[in-house]
């Protein structure tokens, strides 16, 4: 290129771009580059390379002369990731056998009373020790967690009286800072790391800050592999709280971690190259409890690797967000992945406020040291005494310490996490804090390690205490813990920042597909971090008590992992249907699960098919199973490309003549948008009608299965064809369509109904969701 042109196109990328790195050696300046994935197409590999490798590198050189490949991938793709400026990219996308060329995306976290409250625990006939396998086929399942890593030395992955590791198992114990081949047992069985896109787009890893290594510094890893399949162990609690036996979901099966997640983050790249191995390894299923941006299925990093591993038989289980109570939230909604919300235990943690005039409100919290329920300490608003702007949020530094020495301060939440408030007012001289929820926040509780006496209350507690702050003129306070309450009722409840449909991907799959226990979850911890997670945070402890769609999905994969112990035949389909078609959306009285964002009823559309219950998806009836073809259909009743399938399911495939419908996905769930009639012709007072059709497969005794429609709306008129289903022997497969007509309605109204099939014994549930766009 001729330098007065290469200038001209430089100065218009610098006013594009604003962002440069400097290369010293060549003394100019280049567009800053970003990791790409590129998904190359096997077939068309020149015969003049005798590998890929070659080939990918020899297109490589065709486009940049200082790229190296990060990774190869081979299995969820075929391709590398490799670190280009945009101009590059547009080059090599230009070339023969490149089927895409995609930025990598950055991805985050979505941050034990659980086995009891799912029915798991107990020594009878009816217990699960006797409905799943205790071991023998219980320890030959695999938990892939993707994740931070994992702290080895914990007693839940003590792998006493586990058997040899299953010989199908091809993972490894890769060694690095503070990690060697003996940190893995029976129990964790492989642990790897992925840093290299990492290190690409932050620098060298700093290795004072985070080992290099499988070890976690972070502890989310660890609480996660607890959380899905840790070994018993008694004793267990975070400063007493919460204690007892603390157990994965699976305690029998064995764990590998995949550590993709840093310090300052998750890269696609990396995600994308333990999916790669994590399937190779061998995993029967793969716990995610990582996020990104919504994006189409041929873009999306999870989502890709997520489908090569279903193919494969792996159930694919991720965290829905924590992006609730909005509307329309919801994550990772590939129909192929088990979508997770979180609801709360039946446990809670209360904290007391006690106020000078004597009123008393409940809150939680989870400090565990000195105790200062027996001093009445002044009272103060951190928004009077603080210097800044939204003095309110305690943000580092706000506050005012001649104004808050010795005193107990009112933070309002947000802004920075709750635990660093604790340590803001501390720094201040606080003596306690009162973690004041706002409207964003109303009546969610999440307890925490905080690092100072303090209590979360709710936002009518937290109004009146503001507002007693305000008129009395020597306001005071005490606060007290109250240790840990069992039994609470109602529960579970929907938390509020659990990641809410509809699918604004697809509205006609149905997201969350189902909630479980993500509140206030205690699970194993590393010690390379405190409870917090605060760097000011000097305790260590071996479990934590977390909080977060990241605690519900684990659980998910712990339970799956059980099922497929007990059911090694069923695909990941079946065992997703299994779970959804057996969840609960009601409490014991009938009334449907609150959400307590609103303290309303929640809907399909907040928890899915409803709560996990393990036991009941053990043995379902029926299940509504999914194959790879189908999948495949539902992507061309997407009308997707032959190229755009490939690059979303690693396969060749091309959409035959015939009618393919985005509603005929055999779904365990409904999700059913309408158009508005002003969207239409035909104008108001006219009907739309839609027809689903599913496909049930049975997996328990012969029976006789009716048809019922529960339904809170008059609005659709709901007809099941045919009405009755039986089923002889294993494995039968039965149709039936279900017609939707529904009356025109306002833009963004919402109604649900629900259809079970039962045979007397086994009710097959599903969720309908309506909305109107
Ligand atoms: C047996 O276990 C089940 C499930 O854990 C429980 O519901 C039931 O009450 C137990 N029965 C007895 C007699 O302990
Ligand atoms: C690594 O982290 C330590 C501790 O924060 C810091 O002192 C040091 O400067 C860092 N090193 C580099 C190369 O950034
Ligand atoms: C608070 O006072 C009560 C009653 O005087 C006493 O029993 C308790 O030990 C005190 N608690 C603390 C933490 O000092
Ligand atoms: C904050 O200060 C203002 C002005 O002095 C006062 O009116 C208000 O009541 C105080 N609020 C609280 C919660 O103390
Ligand atoms: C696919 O294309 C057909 C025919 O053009 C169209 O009717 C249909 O709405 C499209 N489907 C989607 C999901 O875009």
């Amino acid at each position: 290129m001729e330098v007065a042109k290469m200038n001209k196109l430089m100065a218009l990328t610098l006013m594009v771009l604003c962002s440069f790195v400097f290369l010293g050696k060549a003394g100019k300046q280049l567009p800053k580059k970003q990791t790409y994935i590129i998904h190359m197409d096997k077939s068309q590999m020149p015969t003049d390379f005798t590998d890929h490798m070659e080939w990918y590198g020899s297109s490589l050189r065709l486009v940049s002369d200082a790229a190296d490949v990060l990774y190869s991938y081979d299995t969820v793709l075929h391709g590398f990731s490799t670190r280009l400026s945009p101009e590059e990219s547009r080059s090599l996308e230009q070339l023969p056998g490149i089927l895409s060329v995609t930025p990598e995306v950055k991805y985050e976290l979505h941050t034990t009373r659980s086995p009891e409250f799912l029915g798991l625990e107990g020594d009878n006939s009816s217990s699960p020790q006797a409905v799943f396998p205790a071991s023998g086929s219980g320890s030959e399942v695999i938990v892939g967690v993707l994740d931070t890593g994992v702290w080895p030395e914990l007693k839940s992955f003590d792998d006493s009286g586990l058997g040899p590791i299953p010989s199908r198992w091809k993972g490894a114990c890769e060694e690095g800072n503070n990690f060697n081949s003996n940190s893995c047992n029976r129990k964790l069985v492989g642990a790897r790391y992925f840093s290299k896109g990492y290190e690409a787009a932050m620098g060298p890893i700093n290795e004072s800050m985070e080992s290099k290594s499988p070890r976690d510094d972070d502890g989310h890893g660890t609480h996660t592999s607890t959380t899905a399949a840790g070994s018993p162990v008694s004793g267990a609690s975070l400063f007493g709280f919460a204690s007892g036996k603390a157990r994965g979901m699976a305690p029998q099966a064995r764990v590998a971690a995949y550590k993709v997640c840093w310090l300052g983050g998750c890269f696609g790249s990396d995600i994308l190259a333990a999916m790669d191995k994590a399937v190779v390894d061998g995993v029967d299923v793969i716990s995610m409890s990582i996020g990104g941006e919504v994006a189409d299925y041929f873009r999306d990093t999870v989502s890709i690797g997520a489908f090569t591993a279903m193919s494969n038989g792996i159930l694919v289980s991720c965290s829905a967000g924590n992006a609730g109570p909005s509307s329309e939230s919801i994550g990772n909604v590939a129909p192929w992945i088990t979508t997770v919300g979180a609801g709360t235990l039946d446990r809670e943690f209360p904290a007391y406020v006690t106020l000078g005039n004597g009123k008393k409100y409940m809150g939680v919290s989870l400090y565990g040291g000195k105790s200062i329920s027996n001093t009445s300490l002044p009272l103060v608003f951190a928004g009077n005494v603080s210097g800044s702007l939204s003095g309110d949020l305690c943000m580092t530094g706000s506050l005012t310490p001649s104004k808050v020495a010795g005193k107990i301060v009112v933070c309002d939440r947000g802004g920075n996490s709750r635990a660093q408030k604790g340590v803001v007012v501390r720094n201040a001289g606080g003596l306690g804090m009162i973690l004041a929820n706002t409207e964003y926040y109303g009546e969610e509780l999440v307890a925490d390690a905080h690092i100072l006496p303090s209590a979360a209350l709710g936002k009518k507690a937290a109004d009146a205490v503001k507002r007693y702050a305000s008129s009395d003129r020597n306001p005071t306070a005490t606060i007290a813990s109250g240790g840990t309450h069992l039994e609470v009722q109602p529960s579970p409840v929907v938390a509020a920042f659990s990641s809410r449909g509809p699918n604004s991907l697809n509205p006609q799959v149905l997201k969350p597909d189902l909630i479980a226990p993500g509140v206030n979850i205690l699970a194993g911890w590393t010690e390379a971090a405190g409870p917090t997670g605060l760097d000011s945070d000097k305790r260590r402890v071996s479990f934590n008590i977390i909080s977060g769609t990241s605690m519900s999905c684990p659980h998910v994969s712990g339970l799956a992992a059980l099922l497929k112990a007990s059911h090694p035949e069923w695909s990941p389909a079946a065992i997703k249907s299994a779970l959804m078609t057996t969840s609960y959306t009601t409490y014991k009285d009938g009334d449907t699960i609150e959400d307590v964002a609103t303290g309303n009823p929640s809907t399909p559309f907040d928890y899915g098919a409803g709560h996990v219950d393990p036991m009941a998806a053990n043995d379902p009836g029926l299940v509504y199973d999914t194959t790879v073809e189908d999948y495949l259909g539902f992507l061309c009743a997407l009308n997707y490309t032959a190229g755009l399938i490939k690059r979303a399911t690693n396969r060749d495939f091309t959409c035959s003549g015939k009618k393919y419908r985005v509603e005929d996905l055999n779904y365990p769930s409904f999700a059913v948008p309408f158009e508005t009639a002003s969207s239409r012709t035909g104008g108001a007072g006219s009907t739309s009608m839609v027809k689903y059709t599913r496909t049930l497969t049975n997996v328990g005794s012969p029976g006789t299965y009716k048809a019922s429609i529960s339904s809170g709306t008059p609005t659709v008129k709901i007809s099941v064809e045919p009405g009755m289903l039986s089923f002889g022997g294993m494995n039968e497969k039965k149709s039936y369509t279900v017609m939707f007509v529904a009356s025109s309605m306002p833009s963004g109204t919402i109604s649900f109904a629900h259809l079970e099939w039962s045979d007397g014994k086994h009710k097959v549930r599903s969720p309908i969701a309506f909305s109107w766009t």
